[in-house]
């Protein structure tokens, strides 16, 4: 009724504003008070848990006063709330909060009309580094893994407005190159006239390492390559070109797939940068001498490893790379949130670029976001790393292969491929099989080690893509089925039609819907994007209780049609928005037909 919001919100956060100024108002003493707003429980809608903590606090300052009283002084201080029904204190000062339906008929209303908004923010610039394999290696599970996480939560960035740049951090620099391009020109001594027919890098890259292992000549040959390429000299730039191509069209290939964009901006991109910001380093005296070597501190804390900004020949390593990029995302690129995509192991590498370019004055973390997500190594299901029965890394275009003829197994053994034309399988085929391998990776928490397995990822119960995708079309055929003219009434029925959330049901969906920006939320600031899987799946087994026990279509014993519920019918489609969002966000593609 009065005043209820009229746009999406997350709810904890009104919550938290609320009570968080309620609190600072009755205790002035606290500069910035302690304010905690939990999310749904079975019990409440939400709750506030402050009272208990604000008692310790007070007591420290002397003050005498019970979570129970604190908690009735802060309920008695509450401004009103149009999303506030009632609350209620339970045990030592919980407050139960309980929510009126107007928030949640107007967020359907919205969602029906306007489609699926986000909750409004700040425009940021985000940097999103991601994917970012190594030319001449082999691309792994790992950096399937970064890609899977980094297009999502760039995906997730731009559905938010903000302005993401992607950027793939490509290993296309360093000593190695030396090596491969010397082996270029001993066996394709043409190369400058005509593109060398390189069929497999991974095995040039071998043959030319041995080479560099064992044979003296080769290997000074191979620094001197280096050290042309650095210097821009022209046929080792053009070798060191048609190499990297060879890679660029695998990975593209990967990219294609799965549906990822992504821009290409290699370690090389920074060659002139470092020159100058070790440069500038050497002069603010933050550089230390150490065995031949220029190393630099962060923070000099315990467990701390410094950089090596300048080996002992004279190079750069893969920490000078990283001081410069930062420096360029910064200072040129103007972001405001810079986040990398890679596994764990990674962890000790960007706390030490953090504190160094916080150290060099490059990076004011008061000002700029900056967060690393690493990863989890990817297991295989005997629980050790992923590698082939022969102990090689599987090649990501084998393993994207074999997750579409397994697809396409299922699809068969289910008989669907019977009533799907061609497209339709294709499409089916595809879409649940690159789901299926994103999904499984997004829907644990990306902080763990997970077990890479098509059986359980291709399973259709449970909380997998198949389910949902399922789900999601029977979802979508319950309006559709009811023909072309209740259809083409939609428009007006979704702007006219009261919805009502009466029943028990209806309004224990409703709630789970409306938590989408408060998941949105949580995400943001946690950064693991399984909130959003878990939250699909929610929606699924909340929408499946509601389908059991509110009928949307009433049918005669000949199956004629002989009573709609229109609310209900729009609930559903609300749902179905919802979830199409979250699968959008997820870079999951949905099915027409199942
Ligand atoms: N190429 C690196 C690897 O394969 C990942 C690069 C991540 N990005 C960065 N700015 N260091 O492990």
């Amino acid at each position: 009724s009065s005043n209820s919001p009229t746009e999406v919100i997350s709810i904890i956060k009104h919550l938290y504003d609320i009570f968080y100024n309620t609190t600072k108002a009755i205790f002035p003493q606290f500069e910035d008070p302690i304010c905690v707003i939990s999310s749904q429980t079975n019990k409440s809608d939400y709750q506030c848990n402050s009272a208990m903590p604000l008692s310790s606090k007070l007591k420290q300052l002397n003050v005498q006063m019970s979570s129970l009283d604190i908690a009735k002084k802060l309920v008695e201080n509450l401004p009103y709330s149009p999303l506030i029904e009632r609350t209620e204190i339970t045990g030592p000062g919980f407050i139960s909060i309980f929510l009126t339906k107007d928030y949640a008929k107007t967020f359907i209303s919205l969602i029906l009309n306007e489609g699926v908004k986000p909750p409004p923010m700040k425009k940021l610039r985000v940097v999103v580094d991601f994917s970012s394999p190594n030319i001449a290696k082999q691309m792994h599970v790992g950096h399937l893994r970064s890609t899977i996480i980094g297009d999502s939560i760039s995906r997730l960035l731009e559905f938010l407005g903000h302005d993401v740049l992607r950027i793939n951090h490509l290993g296309d620099w360093g000593t190695q190159f030396g090596m491969l391009i010397a082996h270029l020109e001993d066996i394709f001594p043409n190369y400058v006239n005509e593109s060398p027919p390189i069929a497999d890098l991974q095995a040039f890259y071998k043959e030319s390492k041995k080479r560099f292992d064992e044979d003296e000549e080769f290997k000074k040959r191979a620094y001197d390559r280096v050290v042309k390429l650095q210097s821009g000299e022209k046929n080792s730039t053009k070798a060191w070109q048609l190499i990297c191509d060879v890679s660029r069209r695998e990975f593209q290939h990967i990219y294609d797939l799965l549906d990822v964009k992504i821009v290409e901006r290699g370690e090389s991109f920074y060659q002139s940068r470092m020159e100058s910001l070790v440069k500038e380093l050497d002069e603010q005296g933050l550089l230390e001498e150490d065995e031949g070597r220029k190393i630099m501190w962060g923070e000099k804390t315990e467990g701390e490893i410094p950089l090596t900004i300048v080996k002992s020949g004279g190079g750069f390593t893969y920490d000078t790379s990283d001081m410069a990029t930062i420096k360029q995302r910064i200072e040129e690129e103007k972001a405001d949130w810079i986040i990398y995509v890679t596994d764990a192991g990674q962890a000790t590498h960007f706390k030490s670029i953090f504190a160094c370019a916080k150290r060099a004055g490059i990076l004011d973390p008061s000002k700029i976001r900056i967060d690393h997500l690493g990863f989890g190594v990817v297991l295989g299901e005997d629980g050790k790393k992923f590698k082939t029965r022969s102990g090689d890394t599987v090649k990501l275009s084998d393993l994207l292969e074999e997750g579409t003829r397994r697809s396409l197994e299922k699809l068969k053994e289910k008989e669907r491929d019977k009533i799907l034309n061609e497209q339709e399988i294709i499409d089916a085929t595809n879409n649940v099989a690159y789901g299926c391998i994103k999904y499984a990776d997004l829907s644990k928490s990306s902080r763990n080690d997970y077990v890479f397995s098509f059986d359980r990822m291709l399973d259709d119960r449970g909380n997998t893509a198949v389910y949902l995708l399922y789900a999601y079309v029977r979802i979508c055929s319950i309006a559709r089925n009811l023909g072309e003219e209740f259809n083409k009434q939609m428009p007006k029925l979704k702007k006219e039609t009261p919805i009502v959330l009466d029943h028990e049901k209806e309004w224990k969906l409703a709630k789970v819907l409306i938590q989408f920006p408060d998941i949105i939320e949580k995400i943001l600031r946690e950064l693991n994007i399984h909130y959003l899987c878990d939250f699909l799946y929610h929606i699924a087994t909340t929408f499946t209780e509601f389908y059991d026990s509110c009928y949307c279509i009433q049918k005669n014993k000949q199956g004629e049609v002989v009573k709609i519920d229109v609310s209900r019918v729009l609930l559903c489609e609300a749902t179905a928005a919802i979830m199409a969002q979250c699968f959008d966000i997820l870079g999951i593609k949905t099915l027409k037909k199942v």
